[in-house]
């Protein structure tokens, strides 16, 4: 679940719970107002009532009871002893406003909510000895109508509602800003990963500042780390010329100097791997035809013994790349090819594959039969200096997949490391296309 959507519904379940409070602590606080006064008025309606039927004589009662019915929606009706009633069910408002009108009147006052199976409002009272009932409109018992409070129930929930989320977006904007930042830090661009310290809220302010002061440091050790790799390779690469230049002319022995100069060729190489890693100049990017690339990349391994090729590249298939950065992109790979993938007939067979991968991308596969690498470390091979145990009895620094996936990158394309089905590795490579497929 995302935080936006736990801080929302945990935010809704505490307004809720609270407007649930909040309307029963009203409705108890008004019951007992309403009853004492629904009690007075109906006290005063047969005070009023019973006055006027005292002093009135026959004649004018009859008038008088028709003004009640019509004025007031009253009625008078004769009480007999067998007449039944039903009184109001006891914690409901009738009942408390019976209570009360039983002490204004007196305790013989009957209050009932039916009599003789007719509902209403019905107070019994007495004039001398003629008993009575009075029938009211039971309207004057009712609360606050349903509808009153489902629109401000409904008011109440809406505007909770916005506020919710309006206080979880500023909880988690922030936030998301900070993970998108670290995952740019991650994959190596400190630049763009500078977070706002002119924030009200102190704290993000704070933790923005940190993480600001954490991405400069570390751009810093990145920047220091291949400054220093380039000088030392860049100095080391003059002696070693003087060094291979005195082998060829100071050693006698063929084959010892054979051996000599071999080795001398591959610290060279190693050098020429840290400078490339060490050294990032700016990237054209252009259309590019991935055949003649690849044929290019594949031109040193064709002749060799020992390696079999495949390649099956569509002649108009199109990357958008820089072509020296592509080039070194494949050599690398290549070379991985060549150098870790040896079956165990001894030949090193290489499948090259590609072709469109959906309508923005072109995709290209390089696949060895070899041996392949544990699982465990496929994830860490693109990791500068790892080198797998197997490969460490081979001279390499352990840099090439770490300049081929950091190369593809900077030319919006990726590299993606698989162990195929039947052994091997396979590393795809994926460019932008120049023209769209079909
Ligand atoms: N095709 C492959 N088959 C098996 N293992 C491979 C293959 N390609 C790379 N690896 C493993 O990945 C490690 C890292 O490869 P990477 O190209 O980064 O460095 P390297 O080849 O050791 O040195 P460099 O390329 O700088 O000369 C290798 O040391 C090897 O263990
Ligand atoms: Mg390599």
């Amino acid at each position: 679940m995302s935080l936006f959507w736990r801080n929302f519904l945990l935010l809704v379940a505490l307004l809720t719970v609270n407007a649930l409070a909040w309307f029963q602590a009203l409705r108890t606080l008004e019951q007992e107002p309403r009853a004492l006064q629904s009690a007075q008025a109906l006290a005063s309606l047969v005070n009023l009532t019973r006055a006027s039927l005292i002093y009135t004589d026959p004649i004018a009662r009859v008038a008088l009871v028709k003004t009640l019915v019509d004025e007031e929606n009253v009625r008078i009706a004769v009480r007999e002893p067998t007449d039944t009633h039903r009184p109001f069910a006891a914690g409901t408002l009738g009942a408390r406003v019976a209570q009360a009108l039983q002490e204004r009147l007196g305790p013989g006052t009957l209050v009932a909510q039916e009599v003789n199976g007719f509902d209403g409002l019905w107070i019994g009272f007495a004039i001398e000895d003629e008993k009575y009932w009075l029938l009211a409109d039971p309207a004057r018992l009712a609360g606050v109508q349903g509808r009153t409070w489902l629109v401000w129930g409904a008011t109440a929930v809406g505007l909770s509602l916005v506020g919710a989320v309006l206080i979880t977006r500023l909880i988690n904007q922030p936030l998301q800003r900070l993970a998108r930042a670290a995952e740019r830090v991650g994959e190596g661009d400190f630049e763009g990963a500078r977070l706002s310290e002119r924030l009200p809220t102190r704290e993000i302010a704070h933790v923005n500042h940190a993480f600001n002061a954490m991405a400069e440091r570390l751009a810093r050790a990145e920047a220091d780390r291949r400054l220093m790799l380039a000088g030392i390779s860049h100095d080391l690469r003059t002696p070693l010329a003087r060094l291979r230049l005195e082998v060829e002319l100071g050693v006698p022995d063929a084959d010892t100097r054979e051996r000599m100069a071999g080795d001398i060729a591959d610290v060279d190489a190693i050098l020429g791997q840290f400078l490339d890693f060490a050294r990032e100049r700016p990237l054209q990017s252009e259309p590019l035809p991935l055949h003649e690339a690849v044929q290019r990349a594949c031109a040193k391994y064709q002749a060799r013994e020992g390696v079999v090729l495949d390649v099956r590249v569509p002649t108009e298939l199109q990357a958008r790349a820089d072509p020296t950065a592509l080039h070194r992109v494949l050599v690398n790979l290549m070379e991985n090819a060549v150098r870790y993938g040896r079956g165990t007939d001894g030949v090193v067979r290489i499948d090259l594959l590609g072709e469109h991968d959906g309508a923005a991308n072109v995709r290209l596969v390089v696949r060895d039969h070899g041996p392949g690498v544990d699982a465990k470390v496929l994830p860490r091979l693109t990791e500068p200096f790892f080198r797998a145990e197997q490969a460490r009895s081979t001279p390499g620094s352990g840099l090439g997949l770490a300049i081929v996936q950091r190369t593809l990158q900077r030319m919006r394309g990726q590299l993606r490391l698989e162990l195929p089905e039947g052994g091997g590795l396979a590393a795809i490579v994926t460019l932008p296309a120049a023209t769209p497929a079909g």
